[in-house]
């Protein structure tokens, strides 16, 4: 079969069956040497990318930030960290990637800004009352004193949502709410100012050729903070458990009309710019945000935190396709992110915890429980089967890759990466490791540094070290290590994401059989998977061979394997 690419990139539609790969930026690679990925480190990388076949990248943020949240509390959304580059580099970084015919996604944070921002300096500056105070949500504390918040309400990463600040004459004043860090003050979405800074920065990014945008928290913009909800709000985690657009932080219905004024900007381009809603909401919520009148598409987080079975695996695709049918939008498909326990890891934790594919694993915006709490609680990361979980996650990521919708990989997972469980306290970063020791390890293991070679400084991340410590054994990982070995992790990747992209076709499927533990379906033009969950072989259908994910038996397909057909 030739692997010459179908012309993905001109089509006006290129996203609703794109393969999307996710770069963190500061842990993909480093030109410079100073331990920190940047602008320059992924266009040094674009063959790689181009090798690997992927249809876009969508970067976590490289916007200036003091990165108490790796990124995700932005100073300014019209620049570039200078720890990571310049605009200048990132022009170069999105002509070198679009010469390479993949397109550029990139993070927007609407929910909150950062503490830094000019906007938040200037409400703290302008004191209780003030047009800059109304750009955030500023409140009076309880009390004789105001000296108690405003309410009970708790931050996702742990602690109070509530933090009190100075007044400009030195007395301790308002409170501000941060549903995240404290250095994450969220943004007040009744305030037209909000509204027309978000456009301004959405053209900003258009106009230099991004191509489409992931929106970060895209369920929690709108707020009832009506005092009587406040004693109301028991809010541990941030899983979403209301449904019906009512509930006071998220997923209210008014959320919709923010995305409505997007997508008028969007269409002011040729073609039409994209996005892609996190929103961890009530599966059936979710066609909300990828209608055509609104973001578009909406990651779909359920297969990740599926149970490791033909019923849920079943259930939940046919469920979403149904869904997004419904509305015209795409479905997506993600089984690793920069939030969650790589899923290469998950699949091997022992049978019984959550996150080994358990329901709820991954219910949050912080990526939930996913086995982060058994490492916590003494988890001996010796006993994850690493085999297992590998052979899992190879099986459940080509089936995945022949459904219809559009699939977002996370840098690493091509190389087959193990989640690094044994970071030393003082290394870590994440604010959710330390706002909330004891209850969450935090999400540090997945955000390790890319081993590109097997020798060499950082193992080829960089000239220097690593702002990340990364374990010997990722030796074994490295990009070189697999390159010359058929059987590879990245060589499967990379033959998959090719024999997609020839294979594209309508976005539908039929099932062909729906078995206790095997699961096979058709796309329309004769490309078949079939995906065995359990440990004994079963017999190999007819047909031939594409791609499997492990070594078949004569005439058999071994258990924990997935096979493409023809
Ligand atoms: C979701 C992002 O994926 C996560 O990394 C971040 O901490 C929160 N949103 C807050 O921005
Ligand atoms: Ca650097």
């Amino acid at each position: 079969m030739s692997l010459s690419s179908h012309d993905v990139f001109n089509a006006p539609d290129w996203w609703r069956q794109a393969v999307v790969y996710q770069i963190y930026p500061r842990s993909f690679a480093d030109a410079n040497g100073d331990g920190i990925g940047d602008l320059k480190g992924i266009t040094s990388r674009v063959p790689y990318l181009k090798e690997l076949g992927v249809d876009a990248v969508w970067l976590s943020p490289f916007y200036p930030s003091a990165l108490a949240d790796g990124g995700y509390d932005v100073d300014d959304y019209r620049d570039v960290d200078p720890k990571i580059g310049t605009l200048d580099d990132f022009d170069a970084m999105v002509a070198a990637l679009h010469a390479a015919h993949i397109k550029v996604v990139v993070d927007i944070v609407p929910n909150h800004s950062s503490d830094l921002h000019e906007w938040f300096k200037a409400a703290l500056a302008a004191g209780k009352g003030s047009a800059e105070r109304e750009r955030y949500i500023f409140r009076d504390g309880r009390g004789e004193n105001g000296e108690l918040p405003p309410s009970d309400l708790k931050s996702i990463f742990g602690g109070r949502a509530w933090e009190r600040v100075t007044e400009p004459d030195g007395t301790p004043g308002q409170w501000y709410l941060h549903l995240f860090a404290k250095e994450q003050p969220d943004f007040n979405w009744d305030n037209p100012e909000v509204h027309a800074d978000f456009l301004k920065t959405l053209r900003f990014w258009s106009d230099r050729g991004v191509d489409g945008f992931r929106v970060d928290v895209a369920h929690g913009l709108k707020k009832d903070l009506n005092p009587a909800f406040h004693a109301m709000v028991g809010f541990d985690d941030g899983v979403v458990d209301s449904d019906d657009g009512q509930h006071p932080l998220w997923d209210r219905d008014e959320v919709q009309d923010v995305y409505a004024e997007w997508r008028a900007v969007f269409n002011e381009y040729d073609p039409p710019r994209t996005a892609v809603a996190e929103a961890w909401v009530a599966p059936h919520r979710q066609a909300r945000y990828s209608s055509p009148s609104g973001l578009g598409q909406t990651f779909n987080f359920d297969l990740l935190k599926a149970e490791f079975t033909a019923t849920d695996f079943h259930d939940i695709i046919d469920r979403n396709l149904t869904a997004t049918k419904a509305l015209g939008g795409s479905t997506t498909w993600v089984f690793s992110n920069h939030d969650v326990v790589r899923h290469a890891t998950r699949y091997g934790l022992p049978d019984g915890v959550a996150g080994a594919g358990a329901p709820g694993a991954a219910s949050s915006t912080t990526g939930g429980n996913s086995g982060k709490q058994w490492l916590l609680d003494g988890g001996d990361p010796a006993e994850v089967d690493q085999a297992k979980g590998l052979r899992r996650a190879r099986a459940a990521t080509l089936f995945m890759l022949a459904l219809p919708g559009s699939a977002y990989l996370y840098q690493g997972e091509e190389l087959g990466l193990q989640e690094v469980s044994q970071i030393p306290d003082e290394d870590r970063q994440d604010p959710a490791f330390f706002r909330n020791r004891q209850i969450e390890i935090g999400r540090d293991g997945c955000r390790v540094p890319l081993p590109w070679t097997r020798e060499g400084s950082s193992f080829g991340f960089g000239p220097g070290g690593a702002h990340l410590p990364q374990p010997a054994w990722f030796a074994d990982y490295a990009v070189d290590t697999q390159t010359d070995d058929s059987a590879s992790t990245l060589n499967l990747y990379r033959r998959a994401l090719h024999l997609r992209n020839e294979l594209e076709t309508e976005e539908s499927l039929e099932w062909t059989q729906v078995a206790p533990t095997v699961l096979a379906f058709v796309r329309p033009n004769g490309w078949s998977a079939v995906m065995n969950f359990g440990t004994e072989p079963v017999a190999l259908p007819e047909g031939e061979v594409l791609l499997a994910s492990g070594p078949l038996g004569d005439g058999e397909l071994p258990g924990e394997t997935t096979v493409w057909l023809r």
